[in-house]
């Protein structure tokens, strides 16, 4: 099959990877990738929000099946139009993916089928707002109710600072997607990301893994796309897994057949493990990133195979999946300044001396061959180092020998305590 993948990020990276070792697949093609996607797949300078350029070239190279990474191009529609003619595609429809696009949306679904998450409340203008929020306790959680690139959750302190930052909601802080807001109660507990493939009928847990979203060590400084992922984690286990799928994940799947979206395509949960059993933070309708890296590496399945069978409704034949339980880890590598501002173009080494060592896979995100053929940086989350091993400590041990001794690159740094919470 001559397979198209949406997408240029480490997750993208790690997913051309996996497809690539699949009997099924006899061509790969990415838009628009990365340097390290170029080495097994053809680039197109396409980017993942030029729909029609997509389509067009789409129906220029006939491809068999097309796999979508991030969010924007779902919250655009792709899928529909992927549909609409003709091309086999993996990834939710615009309503479907509305499960990411709307937290409203998905509050809703919750209420409606009883799905454990956060009370709340939802606003479209700033004084309803405000009188709510002072029934509410510290921390306070706001949420734009659209897509923010991952900017739009707050977790103020007080309630001077929530005001001031509704203010700036409801002022267009993002365009859009701020034009409602939701006030959440605040859960204790610790979050995990789950994952879980859906035709539309039936459901394929695959496995958690946890994220580390503040930019610096011992979970300080502002939130990020990502800086590590490590998998399996210790907050997750069989039990908690059972009770997630029942509580959670059928009932949505279930929920959102019936009201007339049925989901295609990755699940992704975001969840607080709380006194009172798992609660649902929010739903992405696509991998996470740096999560997918760590999935991909643990994964012993084909992973094509999933893509088809979820295609043509058929999700019930798999049985099971092979994963390896080998702890596994992600360790991002980013360019200085991220998640503010930075500079790209500065040149990175010592990649594939890494992965010949065998020690290490090294997926690529923010990086492109600059006019001299010389790897550089063109992005925040630059590189993502994964290792397994016998034991998570060993894993790291491998992950960070690759980034001291392996890898130069000056404008880069990392977080050096990815899987603290497992070690303890
Ligand atoms: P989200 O983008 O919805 O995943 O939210 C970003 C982060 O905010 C989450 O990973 C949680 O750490 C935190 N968060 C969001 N909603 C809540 C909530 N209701 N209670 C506690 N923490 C939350
Ligand atoms: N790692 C979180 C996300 O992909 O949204």
């Amino acid at each position: 099959m001559k397979v198209l993948l949406i997408g240029s990020g480490g997750r993208e990276h790690s997913l051309i990877w996996k497809l690539n070792q699949s009997k099924l697949v006899s061509e790969l093609a990415c838009l628009p990738g990365n340097a390290g996607i170029s080495e097994i797949a053809s680039v197109f300078p396409i980017k993942v929000h030029e729909i029609d350029k997509i389509i067009e070239h789409v129906l220029l190279k006939q491809y068999d099946f097309v796999i979508i990474g991030p969010e924007q191009p779902l919250a655009m529609g792709l899928v529909d139009k992927l549909k609409k003619i003709g091309v086999k595609v993996f990834g939710p429809t615009q309503s479907a993916a509305q499960l990411e696009s709307s937290k409203e949306f998905t509050k809703k679904l919750c209420s409606k089928y009883n799905i454990p998450t956060a009370d709340y409340g939802v606003f479209d203008n700033l004084e309803d707002a405000k009188s709510y929020l002072k029934g509410m306790r510290a921390p306070y959680v706001l949420k734009a109710d659209g897509l923010a690139a991952g900017k739009g959750v707050s977790l103020p302190e007080t309630l001077e600072d929530a005001i001031s930052e509704l203010e700036e909601l409801f002022s267009g802080k993002f365009g859009n997607a701020s034009s409602k807001v939701l006030i959440e109660e605040f859960m204790e507990g610790q979050e995990a990301s789950f994952f879980a493939i859906s035709d539309g009928v039936n459901v394929l847990p695959l496995i958690a893994a946890q994220d580390h979203k503040r930019v610096f060590d011992g979970d300080t400084g502002p939130n990020t796309g990502g800086m590590g992922a490590y998998s399996p984690t210790p907050v997750f286990n069989d039990e908690i897994q059972n009770i997630v799928m029942n509580e959670i994940i059928i009932p949505t799947v279930k929920g959102m057949a019936a009201d007339g979206h049925p989901y295609l395509g990755v699940l992704f949960a975001g969840l607080m493990i709380t006194n009172e059993g798992p609660k649902l933070i929010e739903y992405n309708a696509r991998f996470g990133d740096p999560e997918c890296q760590v999935l991909m590496r643990r994964l012993d399945s084909d992973l094509m195979d999933i893509f088809l069978k979820a295609e043509e409704g058929n999700l019930d034949i798999i049985k099971e999946l092979i994963w390896s339980n080998k702890p596994t880890v992600n360790i991002v590598l980013a360019n200085k300044g991220y998640p503010g501002k930075y500079l790209n173009g500065s040149i990175i080494k010592g990649t594939d001396e890494a992965n010949a060592k065998g020690e290490v896979v090294v997926f690529h995100a923010g990086t492109k061959y600059n006019e001299n053929g010389k790897l550089c940086s063109e992005g925040g989350r630059v590189l993502n180092i994964t290792s397994q091993a016998d034991t998570l400590i060993k894993a790291l041990e491998k992950a960070y020998n690759a980034i001291d001794n392996d890898i130069v690159w000056d404008e880069g740094f990392c977080r050096r305590d990815i899987g603290h919470q497992a070690i303890k």
